[in-house]
């Protein structure tokens, strides 16, 4: 049954991937990114036909996560500033939000993967050993699954469940989703993510953000999202989202050789950053 089922949510996530989501414009910028010798003025090209687009990578590309001294005013310095394959999680991220009515409920699981995406970023950075925008870029799209989830629930009327659900956490949302649609929305958001192509860095974290297990996966980010996502029950309950801390989390905490100082230092950054996140996402 579970087999069965899976394949049901497989081929669901197929049509879905290739259907609507992507208007023409990002549609070409994602086909453009995977090519192996795409370059920033043909990327810029294409974007400058959206205006929204344009403007929200130019405000990422300001985010105190890049770091970048001065302001960044122009398109083409922020796409070289952003990279890539970052370029192409925005877009995604971009498109999914736009693609769902813009409830309040969804508007704070995107502000709550923004948060995430800050957190392991700044876990990166502190670890020193892993890549921090493949990171954030895995914190940002961690959670793209549910976004699928409510697609796929909003399609099928007989899903009454979908609102309650969306209120749970951790172990307990995983369970109710696995009852509803046979597999949970991280499993969900890695089969989304390979059907367009994304890196295995990537893929990976999102995979197992809620159940790494021993894996640290191939580039060392499986426990960097994890922790992140945790943490956000930690340090904000009002973003917090799916994530809730666990025993579970203060151990691979503890493996990573994070200390609670570390906790508390990364804690005050998401503080004086939570308010302009709210705005961001109209809270
Ligand atoms: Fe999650
Ligand atoms: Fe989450």
């Amino acid at each position: 049954m579970l087999d069965s089922g899976n394949a049901i949510i497989k081929n669901k996530i197929k049509q879905f991937s290739n259907l609507p989501t992507l208007s023409v414009i990002q549609a070409k910028l994602v086909k453009t990114i995977s090519q192996q010798n795409a370059s920033v003025e043909e990327i810029v090209e294409i974007i400058r036909h959206d205006p929204a687009l344009s403007t929200k990578v130019v405000a990422v590309a300001n985010s105190p996560f890049f770091g970048i001294p001065g302001r960044v005013e122009s398109l083409e310095k922020a796409v070289m500033m952003v990279g890539f394959d970052f370029l192409k999680g925005i877009t995604l991220g971009i498109c999914i939000f736009g693609f769902f009515p813009q409830t309040k409920a969804l508007r704070g699981m995107w502000a709550h993967s923004y948060t995430v995406a800050t957190l392991a970023g700044i876990l990166a950075q502190r670890l020193g050993r892993v890549d921090s925008n493949s990171a954030f870029l895995a914190g940002l799209l961690h959670d793209v699954g549910r976004s699928v989830f409510m697609k796929i629930y909003a399609e099928e009327p007989a899903m009454q469940r979908s609102a309650e659900i969306f209120e749970l956490k951790g172990e307990e949302l995983l369970q109710a989703e696995i009852e509803s649609l046979f597999c949970d929305h991280s499993q969900a958001g890695r089969w989304f993510l390979e059907s367009l192509a994304f890196a295995k860095d990537v893929i990976e974290p999102v995979g197992m953000h809620h159940g790494p297990g021993e894996s640290i996966g191939s580039s060392g980010l499986v426990p960097v999202v994890y922790l992140a996502e945790g943490m956000m029950g930690l340090f904000s309950p009002d973003l917090a989202g799916d994530g809730e801390w666990t025993g579970q989390h203060q151990r691979v905490f503890a493996e990573c050789g994070l200390k609670d100082d570390d906790k508390e230092s990364i804690a005050n950054h998401i503080k004086d950053e939570e308010a302009s996140i709210r705005r961001f996402f109209d809270l």
